[in-house]
């Protein structure tokens, strides 16, 4: 880890990449698992269908094909990463952290690597300390990961929450760099008072998994909708503001806000306490539904992909979450675009090195296991 202090120095996102499943859960299919409509989830909520995870896919391997996309459009070689950091409340394990099976799957030797748990706000979070860490000179280059499979912790016979959720991962690079933009600014809040409106009950230390919390369905996410609905509808212009005053800008200087993707009827009211037109604010929802930590990284990528950022452009990411918690974050953009398509020479290497970095993971397990066994063999021959 070095050390290089340089007031001028900024973070730009200078890759991005996102993954969903293949499988499509509609309203329609949600009607008939649940006493639900159509209609009433596309009024109350926005939500036309949601992804969702099959056998074998899990918040890793959504987040690692994120992953590869944003190092792809960065022309960054995984060796290269100081940093990984992966926002989720759905992580493949308790530990280790996904973001170390990250460090692992791309060839990431020198990176530090480690989870990060701020709800639905987790990507703002993670994006602030990375450009930080960025900005003081620790770090040079960083992997930013919101990644979720919300769908594992969903109670699909609560038609209040199943109607809400889906899975899927986005994910930048952030390098620093002398030029001007980047990650402008950035506010981050809490308010734990308000914990227990959207929570996970059971799998930690307050109440570790038994016959009754698996029967009373403990595992599965409660949430205070309409409470929570009201924390967010303050809070996302709130945060918006705070966050574009910090970096010296307005609200009208502002191309496009990438709030998190809740329910229509909170970005409705963040246009409205912001006072700008909705279309100023982008939306996927219908399409994804909620996404927790992955929404905002997927909105950007999507936002970009349809052409809606030009380079200089000021974007502002807002959200909130669990917590509870919000974040808000003001971002010049800095690199042109459209991104250049990687050379087909490129993706051969990619492969190739995806490939052996694959096989070097397989032959470190094994040295370990021979390592252990070795040392074993010598103990009981030579005695303690
Ligand atoms: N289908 C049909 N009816 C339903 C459904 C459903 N899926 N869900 C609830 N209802 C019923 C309720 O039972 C209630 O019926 P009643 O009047 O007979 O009692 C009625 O619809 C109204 O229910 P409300 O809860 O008042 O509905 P509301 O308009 O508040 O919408 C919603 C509920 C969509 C959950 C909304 O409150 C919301 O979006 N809240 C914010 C959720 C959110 O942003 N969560 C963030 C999670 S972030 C993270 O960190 C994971």
């Amino acid at each position: 880890m070095s050390h290089r202090r340089n007031s001028l120095r900024r973070a730009h996102i200078t890759g991005w990449g996102m993954a969903v499943p293949e499988r499509v859960l509609t309203n329609g299919d949600l009607a008939t698992m649940v006493d639900t409509t159509d209609d009433w989830i596309r009024q109350r909520t926005g939500i036309g269908e949601r992804r969702i995870v099959g056998e074998g896919e899990t918040t890793f391997t959504l987040a690692l094909q994120a992953a590869r996309s944003a190092l792809e459009v960065a022309y960054l070689d995984p060796a290269s990463l100081d940093l990984i950091i992966v926002a989720s409340v759905t992580p493949d394990y308790a530990f280790p952290a996904t973001a170390c099976l990250l460090q692992d799957a791309l060839g990431a030797p020198k990176a530090a690597a480690f989870d990060l748990s701020a709800g639905c706000s987790g990507f703002i979070y993670a994006l602030s300390i990375a450009a930080n860490l960025l900005g003081a000179g620790t770090y040079d280059n960083a992997l930013v990961v919101g990644a979720e499979t919300l769908s594992r912790i969903t109670d699909w016979t609560d038609r209040s929450t199943c109607v809400l959720f889906g899975d899927g991962a986005g994910a930048v690079v952030l390098q620093a760099g002398q030029a001007p933009g980047g990650v402008l600014a950035s506010v981050l809040g809490s308010d734990g008072s308000g914990g227990e409106l959207l929570i996970l009950p059971a799998g930690g230390s307050a109440q570790p998994a038994t016959v009754q919390t698996v029967t009373s369905r403990q595992h599965f996410i409660r949430m205070e909708g309409q409470q929570v609905f009201r924390f967010a509808s303050r809070i996302m212009p709130e945060a918006a503001r705070q966050v574009l005053q910090r970096a010296g800008r307005t609200v009208d200087e502002v191309a496009l806000f990438i709030p998190h993707q809740a329910n229509d009827r909170i970005l409705q009211a963040a246009a409205r306490g912001l006072g700008v037109p909705e279309e100023r604010l982008f939306s996927n929802l219908a399409r994804y539904g909620n996404t927790s930590a992955a929404s905002i990284p997927i909105a950007l990528c999507e936002a970009i992909e349809q052409g809606l950022i030009k380079r200089d452009d000021l974007i502002c990411c807002v959200g909130f979450g669990a917590g509870l918690t919000w974040g808000a974050a003001a971002i010049q953009w800095s690199v042109p675009l459209p991104a250049a398509v990687p050379r087909r020479r490129m993706r051969v290497w990619r492969w190739l090195r995806y490939r052996l970095t694959q096989l070097r993971s397989r032959w470190r397990r094994l040295w370990r296991r021979l390592d252990a066994w070795l040392s074993g063999f010598l103990h009981r021959r030579n005695g303690p």
